[in-house]
């Protein structure tokens, strides 16, 4: 078999064989297809497209060309969740703990952040001591004894994917559907959890910019699971606005710990609530999803969800003081006020531009070598749809370095949209696909 042949055919809008897939992702794994190939087959495959069972195939290759996890000498339902990448999006943070409040497990493999989308396991950097780098046999303990660990990825857990998603991210084939289908869901596979809810993001914030290529997203993410006999659900949630009100690592921490402890942000709370309570149905710990609320809200009331965090810092070495003194993070010497130049409602606050300023600040990266500060960001106090005055406190920067800071305040002020009526705010969950 020769890979040219496997490209020609692509281009040509042939189907694969299982057999000729087989040949790519042993190629790609062990070096002997070059990058180039790779790249021309990448950008075949996105133009052309993939069929539900080449996508089917790729996807289970993909999770076998490395380690696949193992989790079934931990005892009950192991669930995993995973967000296509959002802004201000540390729903992890607050839904690992809280679900496991409740008595299910966590078994979660983060990744970093690439490009303006921030990743849990740099977030959790935050956190003084933390280890995100625990051995599998760490991580199946610390499962068997406090129910929850959340750890960076391991370095042979789906090797095709590391070496697709770096060509795609330089090739201009990330927007793919198969591929991103195929991509989240042999991590997911290799990760060996039984329940995976998949976050997909749409809006200026996300890769995917429209409801409608989520939809479709989400419908393939589900079928290609079926096929694969892996229980999926997809929520399909907004990410033309940042969610809650803070994007940076420490700040994002903090607003985790706070909505922990029941005084959190009312749309990061409420898509929490609804996602643990997903999880919590799907691994039949309740009847239903309303007695899930009730059982997640009381947990918030009554301190086990914050516990449930501490006991998670602790065990993976880091200090859970920071659970109730915020100093002990890292945090930015200067601090911006943001004024609104005009008087009217926010019609739109573009997720985008928050974002690429918290870049600027230093909190995101370009190149996955880049060093992001912890400390920086921005924290948000008026979000689309409130009435402002000319001279309301829109957002405050948290800034080290001032190199950027000129970019960075015309950004954060693009981001604002200021009108005469107030928008109609979509819902934050627009629809739950299982
Ligand atoms: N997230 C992934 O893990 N892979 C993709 O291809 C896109 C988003």
């Amino acid at each position: 078999m020769q890979i040219v042949d496997l490209i020609k055919k692509k281009r040509d809008k042939q189907e694969h064989t299982p057999e000729e897939l087989k040949f790519l992702i042993d190629g790609t794994v062990d070096g002997s297809i070059k990058d180039y190939h790779l790249s021309a087959w990448l950008m075949a495959a996105f133009i052309q497209g993939l069929s539900i069972e080449e996508t089917t195939e790729l996807t289970k290759l993909m999770a076998y060309s490395g380690d696949v996890l193992d989790l079934s000498s931990v005892p009950g339902i192991k669930i995993d969740k995973h967000s296509t990448g959002g802004v201000g999006d540390k729903v992890t943070l607050v839904l690992a703990p809280l679900v496991a409040s409740a008595g299910v497990i966590v078994a979660k493999i983060s990744g970093r952040g690439l490009g303006h989308t921030g990743g849990t396991v740099d977030k959790m950097d935050a956190i003084p001591g933390l280890r995100t780098d625990l051995t599998i046999d760490e991580f199946l303990h610390q499962l068997k004894t406090i129910g929850i660990s959340l750890i960076g990825q391991t370095q042979n857990l789906t090797p095709a994917d590391k070496i697709f998603y770096a060509l795609r991210d330089v090739t201009g084939t990330v927007e793919s559907l198969p591929l991103i289908t195929a991509s989240i869901l042999s991590k997911k596979i290799a990760a060996g959890a039984d329940i995976i809810l998949l976050d997909i993001k749409y809006g200026s914030g996300a890769f995917m910019k429209t409801f409608e290529d989520a939809k479709k997203l989400s419908e393939m993410l589900v079928t290609v699971g079926k096929k694969l006999g892996k229980s999926v659900t997809t929520a399909i949630s907004d990410m033309d606005q940042p969610l809650g009100f803070t994007i940076g690592h420490t700040l994002e921490v903090i607003e985790a710990i706070e909505t922990l402890k029941g005084k959190g942000p009312q749309d990061l709370t409420k898509l929490c609530l609804r996602y643990a309570a997903i999880l919590l149905h799907k691994a039949k710990k309740v009847k239903t999803i309303e007695e899930a609320e009730i059982l997640l809200k009381k947990n918030i009331s009554n301190g086990k969800a914050i516990e449930k965090f501490r006991e998670f810092i602790e065990a993976q070495g880091g200090n859970p003081d920071v659970i109730n003194n915020y100093d002990l993070m890292p945090k930015a010497e200067h601090h911006i006020d943001i004024l609104s130049e005009h008087t009217g409602f926010v019609t739109q606050l573009s997720a985008i531009d928050v974002a690429e300023t918290a870049k600027l600040l230093g909190a995101g990266r370009d190149r996955k070598e880049d060093k992001i500060d912890l400390g920086v960001g921005v924290e948000l106090k008026i979000k689309r749809g409130q009435k402002v005055n000319k001279g309301t406190l829109l957002a405050v920067l948290h800034a080290n370095s001032l190199k950027h800071i000129e970019k960075a305040l015309l950004l954060i002020q693009h981001a604002y949209v200021i009108g005469d009526k107030a928008p109609l705010n979509p819902p934050l969950i627009k629809e739950i696909i299982s």
